[in-house]
């Protein structure tokens, strides 16, 4: 019988966890989830849990979605797998691509497919060094990413991120990629206003430009709102002025939409949304609300047209354009689609939630609130202290996010701040439940008296 110590004795012997600090986990003991409904989990002792992070900013349509479970089921039996290499595909995945095209910004038509958001922008990396040997510029090899960004955890991937803690332990980031500010003022102690703190950023990134040589640089990979850099949402003007930017410097600009893909920002993508017009676009988790692993790199058709004029294009996985996940994907679209997911975040729960998120902005325990658009927000948690009193060694996100656990709450603790993502199904009262367990973990983090 798998009893809840049984098999957490089973995963400290045999399971290798990512992003997880063994010892600790050792010692606390393993959070084992059992089953999920809508927006909430069951754990192993049969506590439920609202999910106040879909999962990892993923699991958008919520939990137990029979359609999705239904098409994954039906291609199974038809055919459960078979490759695109070559001239070989099948059917939902040359549907999934021509869905795909409709939604993406108008220049994006053309998608190949991958398994996860690391290969997404793996294969964006190939593309472009290919599409620059192509077109006679192999020079043009630097990639521009920002601070506190994240972009995955492949050597180059983990080479864009922008988090020391990711890039340190590794050695990287490797040669040639290239760190500008991330506009996060807060999180810099910067005197400035948010505003101004992204003109300057914007000035500091053209400096960069300049000292290396646009003519050696590629693209400039960037995340419209820096989720698991602890939900950075940029400043009025800034994401507009770094898109012309690039397109001055002749720098491909390339939205990593991992996490603000499928509805998330209140539009099918942030791009749509703040009229990025990139050239590359790459995308998962919301893809197929994380029940299957399924990303994807769209390109611009004229980045298509260079690469498909070209000899063999040497790249691709062996699970690329996989019909399962690729009919799930449709199942999920098709969902969201039915059930008017993304203008219901727009417009109706997305400020609901948003306003909620707001209330904190004078309270003592928070020095900053992060959001604005859809469901996705972040707080950023003070001690008694202030701001001069918060441990790095102690970082108080961790601390809010296992008492919320306590209060039903799964959220994300990033360095002293907590993240919120929920399933775009979320109700008001489930808002309201969200942020009535907010309240009691900052009564118990920050007792009044
Ligand atoms: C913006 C962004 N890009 C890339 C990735 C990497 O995706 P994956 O974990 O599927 O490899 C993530 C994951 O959180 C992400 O948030």
């Amino acid at each position: 019988m798998n009893t809840t110590p049984h098999l957490q004795e089973l995963d400290c012997t045999y399971l290798l966890h990512p992003f997880t600090n063994h010892q600790d986990m050792h010692r606390e003991g393993t959070h084992i989830i059992r089953s999920g409904s809508g927006c909430f989990v069951i754990d192993e002792q049969g506590k439920t849990l609202l999910d106040g992070m879909a999962g990892l900013w993923c699991v958008n349509v919520g939990y137990g979605r029979k359609e999705l479970v239904e098409a994954v089921y039906q291609q199974m039996l038809e055919l459960p797998y078979y490759c695109s290499f070559l001239n070989s595909t099948t059917e939902p995945t040359i549907l999934l691509a021509q869905r795909l095209a409709g939604l993406a910004p108008a220049r994006l038509n053309h998608t190949m497919f991958n398994s996860s958001g690391s290969e997404s922008n793996e294969t964006a990396l190939k593309i472009i060094r290919g599409y620059y040997h192509l077109t006679g510029r192999p020079e043009k090899t630097k990639i521009l990413t920002r601070r506190f960004s994240y972009h995955g955890v492949t050597l180059a991937t983990t080479s864009m991120t922008g988090l020391v803690g990711n890039t340190a332990p590794f050695g990287l980031p490797l040669a040639g990629y290239i760190h500008v500010p991330g506009p996060h003022a807060y999180g810099v102690d910067s005197d400035l206003d948010p505003v101004a703190f992204g003109q300057w950023c914007l000035e500091e990134t053209a400096r960069i430009i300049e000292m290396e040589d646009p003519r050696t640089i590629a693209a400039f990979f960037v995340e419209p709102i820096q989720g698991a850099g602890g939900v950075i949402v940029p400043p009025e003007g800034y994401l507009k002025s770094l898109r012309e930017l690039c397109r001055q410097y002749d720098i491909l600009f390339v939205a990593d939409e991992v996490i603000t893909g499928f509805g998330r920002v209140g539009d099918w993508f942030a791009s749509n949304l703040w009229e990025l017009d990139p050239d590359l676009l790459t995308m998962a988790k919301g893809l197929t609300s994380g029940y299957l692993p399924l990303g994807a790199t769209m390109v611009s058709d004229e980045i298509a047209e260079v690469l498909e004029q070209g000899t063999l294009f040497a790249h691709g996985y062996t699970y690329s354009g996989h019909p399962t996940p690729c009919a799930c994907a449709l199942a999920n679209l098709d969902l969201m689609s039915a059930e008017n997911l993304i203008p219901r975040v727009r417009t109706d729960i997305g400020p609901y939630f948003q306003a909620k998120l707001l209330r904190y902005k004078d309270h003592p325990a928070v020095g900053e609130v992060r959001g604005g658009y859809g469901l996705i927000g972040a707080l950023d948690l003070l001690p008694k202290g202030g701001k001069a009193a918060l441990d790095p060694k102690a970082p108080l996100g961790a601390k809010a996010a296992r008492l919320l656990r306590e209060e039903g709450l799964i959220v994300r603790g990033i360095r002293d701040a907590i993240a919120f993502s929920p399933p775009l199904i979320i109700t008001m009262a489930e808002v309201d439940q969200l942020f009535a367990a907010v309240d009691r973990m900052l009564e118990r983090l920050l007792p009044a008296s």
